[in-house]
């Protein structure tokens, strides 16, 4: 048995979709229910899909039964404040787990290599179901913006840099791909991200809005990767020090965002 895969995500771990092409009403974001949650980065969340629909961001695995990050309960809550978010996490017809937006305060690409991170969606999911990917649907026109993919945490050969305009949208391997984003100015990033399974109906979404698995890298100057590498390299080192001290291996797998 063998989980069921989206050729279209097989050779790189994402395909970037049509841009959507309709306004947004911002209070879809701004007005939902917001809880702390600790994540790569400064990072608050807003569920529209939990485990058992209250407003809370835990890995379903956490809660009893324990189980995958599928079949996620939208909070009624929420939903009527989001209508247009909960319809765009709904279209693809695939099973939805965790559905939640995210507020990312501003960084640096320094920052964004140290939050670099795999999530642990397919916990528990069943041999021979469909293994879960996460979409990510940017929400404010974050133009100077961009998501950063990695094979391997600390090494930048064949990074890739994904752009984050308003109705930028992705999907993602994220439990294949390191990944985080690296969000600079003033003011926070909105990004709605939803849990799938893949499938044929997530098959069609991705075919339907013309997914491609290349997009050219964001350019940003060689000095700026090499001193953010550097600095992922210091940061690291610390905490591993740091670590160490306490006695305690790094903790490599973050479940959220
Ligand atoms: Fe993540």
């Amino acid at each position: 048995m063998a989980y069921i895969t989206s050729a279209a995500l097989e050779e790189t771990g994402y395909v970037v979709l049509d841009k959507y092409d309709r306004e947004m009403d911002p209070r879809e974001w701004l007005d939902i229910e917001y809880n702390d949650w600790k994540s790569s980065g400064d990072t608050r969340f807003a569920p529209l899909a939990s485990a058992k629909g209250e407003i809370e961001c835990n890995g379903f695995w956490n809660h009893k039964p324990p189980r995958t990050d599928k079949d996620g309960v939208w909070i009624d809550s929420q939903t009527a404040k989001a209508p247009d978010l909960t319809r765009r996490a709904q279209e693809p017809g695939a099973n939805v787990g965790r559905c939640r937006v995210i507020e990312l305060q501003p960084n640096t690409y320094a920052d964004c290599l140290y939050n670099l991170h795999q999530d642990d969606n397919n916990r528990l999911n069943p041999d021979g179901t469909g293994w879960v990917v996460r979409g990510f649907f940017n929400l404010t026109d974050d133009k100077d913006s961009y998501f950063v993919l990695r094979h391997n945490r600390t090494d930048p050969e064949g990074e890739v840099r994904i752009a984050l305009p308003a109705g930028a949208q992705l999907i993602v391997d994220t439990q294949r791909l390191w990944h985080a984003a690296t969000h600079p100015g003033d003011s926070a990033r909105y990004c709605l991200i939803t849990s799938w399974e893949s499938g044929p109906e997530l098959d069609a979404y991705i075919e339907k809005y013309n997914g491609v698995n290349h997009v050219e890298s964001v350019a940003v100057p060689q000095d700026e990767l090499d001193a953010g590498q550097a600095e992922q390299s210091r940061r690291l080192a610390a905490r591993a020090a740091a670590l160490a001290a306490r006695g305690q291996a790094e903790k490599l797998v973050m479940s959220e965002a």
